[in-house]
């Protein structure tokens, strides 16, 4: 019998709530359809800050290495300042394994409902490929005022000098900034993904940029596109400017199939996208280096207010379909698949819900509400295993 490896970082919040239905959900699937799985558990998130001080070690960092796939449930915890957990771990992981693909597909399933009036599963039903290791997510950034000892200050303070006539020796004119960066090769690696994976959706590619505003950055993204486009003649392509991509990702949502996305648009539009889909409970996502060390997380976050409730209320279907394209990454479609099937099943049916799915608040009354619990919906889907 085949053993998949597969380390866990659970993370914080709802993470550990949701990744104990995963972990359930695999082993079932192991016991079905003949395989096995050996975790290993990492205890970096918050928590083990808190404790420690450290955020993850460069020895789990090469130990980790030797795995295809880890799972991880969520980072951030309001004791800790912002950015700091999100660099510290989650970026840290996309940076070193260079997870260059920030894989997120948005599909509204039958028996879900929609916001967008009128839309259907039919309409509902696009990938979004984000590039995720660069633009503005590079970390090329600072503060600069006088007598700053950064080692961009002086250019900085110049350039800005000259277009504002800003006094750069005043003490007033402290500035910020934030360097948007993107690599010819960096892109398209990330094209290349998205032209091969509508290759086999037998679909079409739109791309995402700025480029009226941001001209150099998105000016190149959009050429790269263009080239790229070029060696898939037999794949249709269009532009969107972000801005009008969020519009017609609400009006049109039909027109989409494979969507790429630089890195902060990518993150923004599938926000609106997962909650088009049903909402970041349903919202699964894949950040994938094909040749390295991926990791699977759902897009939503930790969602300390749900924490700590018990029973858990929150929905793990976005988790257990983050391992689902674990197992896709694998090889092991089929299996992923039938774990597609069996939530598709259960949502369809609609008896077991929870409560995002019924549209109320989450909170300590959702299961007196007649919300299903965490748990409940998980041995809802392994009912349905097939
Ligand atoms: C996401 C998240 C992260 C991101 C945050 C937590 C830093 O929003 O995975 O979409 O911006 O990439
Ligand atoms: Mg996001």
């Amino acid at each position: 019998m085949k053993t998949y490896k597969i380390p866990i970082i659970a993370g914080d919040g709802v993470g550990p709530e949701v990744i104990a239905e995963g972990k359930r959900t695999l082993e079932a699937a192991g016991r079905t359809y003949g395989f096995d799985i050996a975790w290993k558990e990492y205890p970096y998130g918050a928590e083990h800050y808190l404790a420690t001080g450290e955020l993850l070690s460069e020895g789990a960092l090469k130990e980790l290495s030797g795995y295809r796939a880890i799972y991880l449930g969520s980072v951030g915890d309001a004791r800790v300042p912002p950015g700091v957990l999100e660099r510290g771990i989650l970026f840290a992981l996309r940076f070193y394994f260079d997870q260059y693909i920030n894989l997120r597909p948005i599909r509204l399933l039958e028996g879900v409902e929609t916001p967008i009036r009128g839309k259907g599963p039919d309409d509902i039903d696009y990938v979004v490929v984000r590039e995720n290791s660069e633009d503005l997510y590079v970390g090329v950034g600072g503060r600069v005022k006088k007598g700053s000892a950064h080692r961009d200050a002086d250019v900085i303070r110049n350039l800005y000098s000259v277009k504002f006539g800003l006094d750069i020796n005043s003490d007033s004119d402290e500035i910020a900034y934030q360097l948007g960066l993107i690599s010819a090769e960096g892109t398209k690696r990330v094209m290349r993904y998205a032209f091969e994976l509508a290759t086999r959706r037998g679909g079409h590619v739109s791309s995402v940029d700025k480029m009226n505003a941001m001209t150099d950055i998105y000016g190149f993204w959009r050429q790269i596109f263009t080239e790229m486009a070029a060696r898939y003649p037999h794949v249709k392509t269009d532009f969107n400017l972000v801005d009008a991509m969020t519009m017609w990702l609400v009006k049109n949502p039909e027109w989409f199939d494979v969507v790429v996305a630089p890195n902060l648009f990518g993150d923004i539009i599938t926000d609106l996208g997962a909650m088009v889909q049903g909402g970041l409970g349903l919202a699964p996502g894949g950040n994938i280096n094909p040749e390295g060390t991926s990791m699977f997380e759902p897009i939503h976050g930790s969602a300390p207010k749900y924490a700590e409730l018990n029973p858990p209320i929150v929905n793990p279907i976005a988790m257990i379909l983050s391992a689902a394209m674990m197992l896709d990454h694998v090889g092991e479609d089929d299996k992923g698949n039938r774990i597609r099937t069996a939530i598709a099943d259960v949502v369809r049916e609609g008896k077991v819900r929870t409560y995002d799915m019924m549209r109320f608040a989450g909170g300590p009354k959702a299961i007196s509400q007649g919300a299903a619990s965490t748990v409940q919906m998980t041995d809802a889907i392994l009912a349905k295993l097939r």
